[in-house]
């Protein structure tokens, strides 16, 4: 990918590849401006590649596939103010890959209550701490019944609690709906924290550095799944390939 000024060009990445398996959670990590969200963007069709190729689902990708879903970092841009935060969910039904069948308000309850949003349907996105904003884009995303949930740096934004919190809410909904997750981040922790593979991009955009399976036992727990031997192993490991 190389981006095209009026004065010059940035290769963003180059040389990469990379597969993901259906239902798989990759943590995609490196250090800043080493191209994850450029990578991110490509996937999520919003930035044409300049050279290679992406498929998703085996179909070569020209613009947003319909089975996608993004949840970004800036959430306080990603509701729609005008709406409710189930008007914001519901919203995310109407360009559904999966159209969903029977009652959506049901399906909007259903995921707001996954979110721990089941209380504030009725609230405006304003009326909202930043966590609550992130949670409701989350819910807006998942109701959409992606097959695939991209999201960068989507937790960067909050504080630390509702981080955790927010953690567990994209473990249980990936557990729930079977979706294929890519999940950058700049936060080893929380890389290894949430998925079963690690991505290390290349500091310069060249390529892949690192591909680490961690597997570490599900379902993942905030305090103990944080102290196991292997979980501090893969963070050590991790630290110091991208500290490197
Ligand atoms: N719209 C853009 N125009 C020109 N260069 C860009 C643009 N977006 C990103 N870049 C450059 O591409 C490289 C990768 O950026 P980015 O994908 O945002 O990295 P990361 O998300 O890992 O911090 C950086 O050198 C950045 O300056
Ligand atoms: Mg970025």
């Amino acid at each position: 990918m190389t981006y095209r000024g009026r004065r010059r060009e940035v290769t963003a990445l180059r040389d990469l590849s990379l597969r993901v398996g259906a239902g798989e959670f990759v943590a995609v990590v490196g250090r800043s401006g080493c191209g994850k969200s450029t990578l991110l963007r490509l996937l999520s069709g919003l930035l044409p590649a300049s050279a290679g190729e992406i498929r998703v689902a085996g179909q070569p990708i020209d613009g947003p596939p319909r089975q996608a879903r993004c949840v970004f970092q800036d959430y306080a841009q990603s509701l729609l103010p005008w709406k409710t935060v189930a008007g914001n969910v519901r919203f995310g039904l109407r360009h559904a890959y999966a159209a969903p069948a029977g009652d959506h308000d049901a399906l909007v309850a259903h995921y707001l209550d996954l979110v721990g949003l089941g209380h504030a349907a009725d609230r405006y996105p304003w009326e909202l701490s930043g966590g609550m904003q992130q949670r409701a884009a989350i819910a807006r995303a998942l109701a959409a019944g992606p097959r695939l949930l991209l999201m960068d740096e989507a937790f960067s934004g909050v504080d630390a609690l509702s981080r955790a919190t927010l953690q567990d809410v994209i473990l249980r909904a990936w557990a729930e709906a079977g979706v294929t997750v890519l999940f950058v981040t700049h936060d080893i922790d929380e890389a290894v924290y949430l998925a079963d593979r690690v991505v290390v991009l290349h500091p310069e955009g060249h390529g892949v550095l690192a591909d680490v399976r961690t597997d570490l036992p599900r379902p993942r727990e905030q305090v103990t799944t944080r102290e196991l031997p292997d979980f501090l192993r893969h963070r050590r490991d991790l630290l110091n390939l991208v500290l490197d």
